[in-house]
Parts: structure tokens; C-alpha cells; sequence
């Protein structure tokens, strides 16, 4: 695929032992999920803090999302914080609460120059009301901007995120809103946190575990998963590469028999 000039630039390293020519242009995610894991070991290897994990981890999302940008991914969806996240020790918790509440600003002039458009999923109105504000701030600061919609996911459970969906459902029959003949995957589809957008294409995983977490259980129906051993810290931009390339070589049948 012929690669911008902009993005050969920012892909190029005399060390890539990636065939960009192979990247098919009409072949990329719409919509790529990852669940950036790894953080503690990252830290621990290190002898650092489990929070100085995640600060790290700050930087592997940054490099996802310039590549992403390079890439002309469209959507970006992300797990930061799941609801069984609060089990964590409190410390870790409250450092993951305090980036939150001030990397967002932290990250506007990256987040303006690659014009990424900020969502969030999950129960946002639970959390701290300092993340609250960074978040309608950063929703705010970034509505016009086109490139990419980052959702970030924060306090966010599937499971819990499907009984929503319900819940709001039934709401709407009981009040003659829906009719039983109109509930179908669409409508309940717009129920969801991901409302107005498409479903998963490829689903990254870091640090080598095979497990989904909880994570867009509905979404993910036919996507196709990559799991890598590198820690999320250090997931570059190669990484991004190498996962679509394997992606790209998958056949996409759909629950249909293929070619
Ligand atoms: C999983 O690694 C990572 C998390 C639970 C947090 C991810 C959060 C970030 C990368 C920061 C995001 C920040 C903003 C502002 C969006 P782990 O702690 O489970 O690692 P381990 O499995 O090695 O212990």
C-alpha cells in the first residue's frame, strides 16, 4: 500500500523489518479494539511501582493512536478501566483516577494535532467528579475533530453494559415507546454504550493473555483477535503493523463459507 509521505516518515526506521509494501489499503480495521495489558509486569520487571506502569502505559497509547492516525483507522477503542478494575489496591486505583482526571488536557495538543475525537463508554457518571470534568472537557475540546474517535473505556463491564441495554429497553416497551416486532440487534445495538459505531474488526491483546475480560462481548461477534507477548508500554508502532498484516491475511467469512 502506498503509505503517505507523512506516515513513511513516521514509520520509517533503519531497524522495521516489516514489508509495508504488503499492507493492503483496502484491507484495513474500520474499527480496532485493543486491551492494553501488561502494565504491572512492565513495572515490576523494572522494579518500579504497579502505578509507574501505567504511567508508562500512557506512551504505548499515544504511539497507538499517532500510528492509528497514520494509518487512517477511523475508530479506536480502547479498555483503560473495567469495573472490576476497583478491586485493584487503593493506590494503584487512585493513580489511575488521578490520570484521568489530568491527562486528557495533558493530551490536547496531540489529541488536536492528529484530530482524534474523544469518546467515552462505560459508567462515567459513577467516577470521581475531577475525571468527570476532564472528561466533558475533553469530549467538548474535541467534538469537531475528524481524523479518529478515540473511545476510551472507563468503568467499563460488557456484562453490565448489555443488562443496561435491557433495562432500557423494557423501560421503552412499558412505556409504548417500542414495539416487541421493532426490538431487533440494531435496536438494541443503540442501547449499547458504542451506539453510532461499528462493530470490531480486530481485537489486539497484549502480554500474552487469552482472555476477553469482559470487554465488548457484543461488539466483538466477528472479530478477528491478536494476541502479542509485548507488554503494553512497549507496544510500537511495528507492533500496530505486525497485527494488521496478520489480519490482513485472515479470511473473513462471517459464519458463511468463504471464497
Ligand atoms: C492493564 O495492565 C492495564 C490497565 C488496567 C490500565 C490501562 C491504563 C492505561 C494504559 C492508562 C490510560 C490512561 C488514560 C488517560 C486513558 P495490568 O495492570 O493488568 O498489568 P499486569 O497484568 O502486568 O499486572
Amino acid at each position: 500500500m502506498p503509505l503517505s509521505t507523512d506516515a513513511l516518515a513516521f514509520f520509517s526506521h533503519p531497524d522495521a523489518d516489516i514489508d509495508f509494501s504488503a499492507l493492503q489499503a483496502e484491507l484495513f480495521p474500520r474499527h480496532l479494539a485493543v486491551i492494553m495489558d501488561g502494565n504491572g509486569r512492565w513495572a515490576k520487571a523494572r522494579g518500579l511501582s504497579r502505578s509507574e506502569g501505567h504511567k508508562a502505559g500512557i506512551r504505548g497509547l499515544q504511539e497507538l493512536v499517532e500510528a492509528s492516525v497514520k494509518l487512517n483507522i477511523p475508530y479506536l477503542t480502547v479498555y483503560a478501566f473495567s469495573t472490576e478494575n476497583w478491586s485493584r489496591p487503593q493506590i494503584e486505583v487512585n493513580t489511575l483516577m488521578k490520570l484521568f482526571a489530568k491527562e486528557i488536557e495533558k493530551q490536547m495538543p496531540l489529541l488536536t494535532k492528529n484530530q482524534v475525537k474523544l469518546n467515552f463508554i462505560g459508567d462515567i457518571e459513577s467516577l470521581p467528579k475531577a475525571v468527570q470534568q476532564s472528561f466533558e472537557q475533553g469530549l467538548e475540546q474535541t467534538k469537531d475533530h475528524k481524523q479518529i474517535t478515540l473511545s476510551l473505556a472507563v468503568n467499563y463491564g460488557s456484562r453490565q453494559e448489555i443488562v443496561r441495554a435491557a433495562q432500557r429497553l423494557i423501560q421503552a416497551y412499558a412505556s409504548k415507546d417500542l414495539l416487541l416486532e421493532n426490538l431487533d440487534e440494531e435496536a438494541f445495538a443503540n442501547e449499547l454504550f458504542t451506539k453510532g459505531l461499528p462493530d470490531i474488526d480486530l481485537l489486539i491483546r497484549t502480554s500474552g493473555e487469552y482472555r476477553l475480560s469482559n470487554f465488548l462481548l457484543w461488539q466483538i461477534a466477528y472479530a478477528e483477535f491478536y494476541i502479542t507477548d509485548v507488554l503494553w508500554p512497549d507496544f510500537s508502532r511495528y507492533d500496530l503493523v505486525r497485527a494488521i498484516l496478520s489480519y490482513q491475511k485472515r479470511e473473513r467469512r462471517f459464519g458463511s463459507i468463504g471464497a
